[in-house]
């Protein structure tokens, strides 16, 4: 009988789905929703010190082959947060991850300082936000010296093990794997939307975000997702949730098969609904049982062998 639990650092999740940053977790009663709905994790939307209204609409669009959004990182800030997340870990039947986010070092350390307040299973530090380079500048994830600064100042101060979140938009992302690894990272959560791109409206012919650019997710993005993984896992000794275009049970294998521990879902929720969780797993156990696995462990990386 396939066993879909997975040990993931200190916790074990009971299947590798997990509920990706920004996508129904701003309220604590939708995190909770969603981890009854069969998500073996859930993660927050990225939360900063303080309220943040984000871009005008529209922020999000679909086009042919995945969405593109630019919400533009808003947030309630700390205080509401920790509210939300408080009662999101103590309701959830499964693990709660808090995604932070700053516009420095130090805003990076004091928000995860205060989020420890919640006393969540996980932080999640989101160093690769790509629709808000305008504002922030290049993402922290772009170089590995402020990955790594970033890495060791929340380090310091979190009571949580800490997952950093990456970018696939750099030439090199193992080189920013080792960075933050070194600099005290517990795991990696790969991928951030990829681009900045754009969807332009040949009507009126404008770009149809708000913000004219934001970050490309959903199934276009999954071979570069895949790669990333493939590559960090290659390079470091560290958990690893892999997202990016997972829709279904096959997309979540192969992202086990190049090296995940866990596998993030976040557009997936618009095309298949909330019990997408549940179906992923279904697919997952069904694939497994077919091909005589019997543990998400012993898939792990097969690719590389
Ligand atoms: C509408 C939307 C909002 C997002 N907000 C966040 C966020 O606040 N923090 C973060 O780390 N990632 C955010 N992401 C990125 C997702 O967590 C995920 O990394 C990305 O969408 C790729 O996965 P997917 O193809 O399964 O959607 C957001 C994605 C979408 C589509």
């Amino acid at each position: 009988m396939p066993n879909l639990e997975t040990a993931f650092l200190n916790k074990t999740f009971s299947n590798p789905t997990v509920l990706s940053s920004g996508i129904l977790g701003v309220y604590g009663s939708s995190l909770v929703r969603v981890a009854i709905e069969g998500a073996g994790a859930v993660t927050s939307k990225s939360i900063s010190l303080n309220y943040r209204s984000g871009h005008p609409n529209p922020i999000i669009v679909e086009f042919e082959a995945g969405l593109i959004n630019a919400v533009g990182l808003s947030t309630h800030g700390i205080d509401d947060s920790i509210s939300e997340i408080s009662y999101a870990v103590k309701n959830s039947p499964s693990p709660v991850i808090a995604s932070v986010f700053a516009d420095n070092v130090e805003n990076f350390a004091l928000v995860s300082q205060r989020i420890n307040e919640a006393n969540p299973d996980f932080i999640e530090v989101n160093i690769s936000c790509p629709n808000v380079e305008s504002e922030f500048g290049k993402p922290f994830a772009t170089d590995p010296k402020t990955s790594a600064a970033v890495t060791s100042a929340v380090k310091k101060v979190s009571k949580a093990p800490v997952i950093v979140k990456l970018s696939p938009n750099v030439p090199n992302i193992k080189l920013i794997a080792k960075s933050v690894v070194d600099a005290g990272a517990d795991a990696i959560c790969a991928i951030n939307t990829v681009g900045p791109g754009m969807v332009i409206d040949i009507e009126s012919a404008k770009p149809i975000l708000s913000n004219k650019v934001g970050g490309v997710s959903g199934p276009a993005i999954k071979p570069v997702a895949v790669r990333c993984v493939y590559d960090i896992f290659s390079e470091v000794d560290v958990p690893i949730i892999g997202v990016g275009g997972v829709t279904n049970g096959s997309d979540a294998i192969e992202m086990i098969f190049a090296g995940a521990t866990a596998v993030g879902i976040g557009s997936a929720v618009h095309y298949r609904g909330i019990g997408v969780f549940k179906k992923v797993s279904k697919e997952i156990f069904r694939f497994m049982d077919t091909h005589d696995y019997s543990s998400i462990e012993e898939m792990r990386g097969l690719a590389h062998e």
